[in-house]
């Protein structure tokens, strides 16, 4: 056996999303019969719409377009990849999983291709495996999917879940890279509280504890983004935007003011228009960011990932 590869470094070398044309606001689920209001929601969790994907719109569909994009965003093609990673929770079936078919969707023949299920916090997980294969030299070029079809999942008579979420898709190419470009990832996982948020045994929509989880998120989680800063080797002070999980609106500000991040650090709030749509969430936020003139390629985000499980992962990574 030859000696390990040394280790390179790895960064996201461009984004894609996908979001779903179609899209439901708060006013239209009220118009449903929700008992419920646009006041409340806003108030409550800031959400204001959220993309509902249509019929032939699925986990599959959504991610290839936005794997497809973020190639594109590179200049690049799928003969130019050699790992697919496709972070979702919301499959029809569980078997076979998605990646294989994102894969050939893209061009991308042949090549290693599978599925992460963290939930919430899936595409932070991903994006470490995906990283760590292209340092250690098991992959040259991987892309990075988080895809999610939640309305497939939802009971749209459960005022405390239904108004939380939203489909979309959104993927990061991940390649070799000069400088370091993606940190080691801080993860953990409590899944003795497995029972907060998830679809039970015999059920078929997702069900919630949503005090207990945002109980959770705003006390447990700024260790984890400190943690990922202190792996990295950078100081909180240096980062230029924290892009944490769309879970809710107060979650996210709560973070932010538990991490005492300096006032003019960008704080993505994707969520007003997106909902959460778990695993494809950090991507979503991050990629909205690009562009925008608010952070500049090279800048240090911290992403931070959290949902059902439960699971929790972060990780610094340069802007692309
Ligand atoms: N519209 C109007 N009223 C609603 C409502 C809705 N959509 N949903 C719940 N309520 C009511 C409740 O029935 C309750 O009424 P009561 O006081 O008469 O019993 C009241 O509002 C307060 O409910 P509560 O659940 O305590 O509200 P909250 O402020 O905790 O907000 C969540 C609920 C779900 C928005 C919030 O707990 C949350 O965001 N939790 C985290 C969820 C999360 O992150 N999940 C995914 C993790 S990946």
């Amino acid at each position: 056996m030859k000696a390990a590869t040394t280790l390179r470094h790895s960064r996201i070398a461009g984004l894609g999303e996908h979001r779903p044309a179609g899209s439901l606001t708060n006013d239209d689920l009220a118009a449903r019969g929700l008992d419920t209001t646009d006041e409340w929601i806003r108030t409550r969790t800031g959400i204001a719409s959220r993309h509902v994907a249509a019929a032939d719109e699925t986990v599959v569909s959504m991610g290839i377009d936005a794997a497809a994009k973020a190639l594109a965003a590179c200049g690049l093609t799928g003969d130019d990849i050699d790992l697919v990673v496709l972070a979702t929770c919301t499959m029809r079936n569980p078997i076979p999983g998605g990646a294989a078919r994102v894969a050939s969707g893209i061009g991308a023949t042949g090549v290693g291709a599978f599925d992460v299920n963290a939930a919430c916090g899936g595409f932070c997980y991903a994006l470490s495996i995906a990283s760590d294969a292209v340092r250690t030299g098991s992959a040259n070029r991987a892309v990075v999917v988080g895809s999610e079809k939640l309305t497939d999942w939802l009971d749209w008579s459960d005022r405390g879940t239904c108004i939380l979420f939203g489909d979309g898709a959104a993927a990061a190419v991940v390649e070799v890279s000069d400088e370091p470009g993606i940190g080691p990832v801080a993860w953990g996982s409590d899944g003795d509280a497995y029972a907060s948020v998830g679809v039970p045994e015999g059920d078929w929509a997702i069900r919630m504890d949503g005090p207990a989880v945002f109980r959770w998120a705003t006390t447990q989680l700024a260790p984890v983004a400190r943690r990922a800063c202190e792996l990295a080797g950078v100081d909180l002070a240096d980062i230029r935007a924290f892009v944490p999980h769309q879970a809710n609106v107060r979650i996210v500000d709560g973070l932010a003011r538990a991490l005492k991040l300096p006032g003019d650090v960008v704080v993505a709030r994707d969520i007003a228009t997106t909902g959460n749509t778990s695993a494809a969430s950090v991507p979503l936020a991050l990629s909205s960011l690009v562009g925008t003139g608010k952070v500049e390629p090279g800048d240090l985000a911290l992403l931070l990932a959290f949902g059902a499980g439960l699971t929790y992962a972060g990780q610094v990574v340069r802007i692309p």
